[in-house]
């Protein structure tokens, strides 16, 4: 396909839906993508709060359409209009431990939502690419250490249990309806994007805002859970391969190595020059009824079928997290 410029025919741009793209791995999907020559657009909900802080850069370089997972209609007319190529379907309910206090809420966005776009794609778009956000929390009470595509799911809370109905639904489209259906199962990945109210960044900000000053003390909550944690950049890179390949099939995407949120709270009040120990106290509000005490995965299939592995090392991860907070709180602190 081609269209027409003051230069003569181009080749007509791949157009790519992002549910999800006021989020982190949204924010880091759309970038990876529009550098690769995707015309991309973004689902928004109307209730989405600073949408050009929010989208950073990307703001004016992306089409916002707006509508939500929980409303098939707005979804439908959307994928029906655009027509994408491929289709990423990052929004969710995300937040595990929220996950327990709106278990209804989360099941209608993260478990229901994603029928709702592989339905809506069925009907209007059946060529489209699809990939669910598949999650590592669908592991929950792991049953084989390290975790690969063929474990079995054992989900530790309405979250996760959302994302083992999203991962079949996914499964099932492709399989009923021949659809290009893939989900990535993606172990934790963070980034200075990453929300406040996820223990990395909760660590990280704190961190940086108690050496400043700013701040004195962090409350948590289990410090003794272990996480394989990489960096979310070099995940989405992840979700774009799975959709290239000639047969859709499901990948775990991981580093392959585990640390505890103790550690993690190490490096990165080292980081800030500060011993973690003098400034962390613990809460049992943060604890949750049923916990995912360690996750590890495999991700030998991505790396031979996808050419795909992480690079960025654990604490070199938990190092460009302060930094950016220590940026953050410098400007905060109006410290030059
Ligand atoms: P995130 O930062 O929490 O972003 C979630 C996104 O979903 C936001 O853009 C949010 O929009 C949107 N959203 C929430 N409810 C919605 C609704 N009803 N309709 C439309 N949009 C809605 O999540 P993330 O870390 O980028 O993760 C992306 C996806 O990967 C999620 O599905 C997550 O469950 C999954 N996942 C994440 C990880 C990880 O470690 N980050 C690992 C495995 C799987 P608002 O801005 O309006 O809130
Ligand atoms: N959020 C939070 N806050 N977690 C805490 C705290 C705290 O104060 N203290 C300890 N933790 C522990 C939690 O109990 C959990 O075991 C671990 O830190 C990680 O918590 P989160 O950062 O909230 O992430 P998560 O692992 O539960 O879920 C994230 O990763 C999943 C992939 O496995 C989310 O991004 C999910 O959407 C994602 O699917």
């Amino acid at each position: 396909m081609h269209y027409s410029t003051p230069f003569g025919k181009r080749p007509m741009a791949k157009k790519a839906f992002i549910t999800g793209i006021t989020g982190q791995d949204g924010y880091y999907l759309a970038d990876f993508l529009l550098d690769k020559g995707y015309d991309v657009y973004g689902l928004v909900r109307s209730s989405s709060l600073e949408i050009p802080q929010r989208i950073g850069k990307l703001a004016g370089r992306v089409h916002i359409d707006h509508g939500d997972l929980t409303d098939s209609l707005s979804i439908r007319e959307i994928i029906e209009r655009v027509q994408p190529d491929e289709i990423y379907n990052l929004a969710a309910q995300s937040h595990v431990q929220w996950s327990f206090k709106l278990p209804e809420n989360t099941f209608d966005t993260t478990g229901s939502g994603c029928i709702r776009m592989l339905e809506a794609i069925r009907q209007t778009c059946p060529q489209a690419r699809f990939y669910q956000a598949s999650s590592s929390e669908m592991f929950g009470l792991v049953q084989e250490v390290p975790q690969r595509e063929t474990t079995p799911f054992h989900p530790r809370s309405p979250y996760g249990v959302a994302k083992v109905a999203a991962f079949w639904a996914t499964i099932n489209y492709r399989e009923g309806y021949n659809m290009f259906a893939c989900n990535g199962i993606l172990f934790n990945h963070e980034s200075p994007r990453r929300g406040e109210d996820f223990v990395t960044r909760k660590i990280t900000k704190a961190a940086a805002r108690i050496a400043l000053g700013l701040q004195d003390k962090l409350i948590l909550g289990n410090l003794d859970v272990k996480r394989d944690w990489g960096y979310a950049p070099e995940y989405v890179r992840a979700m774009w391969l799975m959709l290239q390949q000639e047969t859709p099939e499901d990948y775990v995407i991981a580093t392959g190595e585990t640390h505890t949120v103790r550690e993690f709270c190490e490096i990165a009040f080292r980081r800030a020059g500060l011993d973690w120990e003098k400034h962390v106290e613990i809460d049992p509000r943060f604890f949750r009824p049923a916990e995912v005490n360690l996750v590890i995965g495999d991700a030998s299939k991505a790396m031979r079928q996808l050419g795909w592995e992480h690079k960025t090392s654990f604490p070199q991860l938990v190092e460009i997290m302060v930094d950016a907070d220590l940026e953050a709180a410098r400007q905060e602190a109006k410290i030059p």
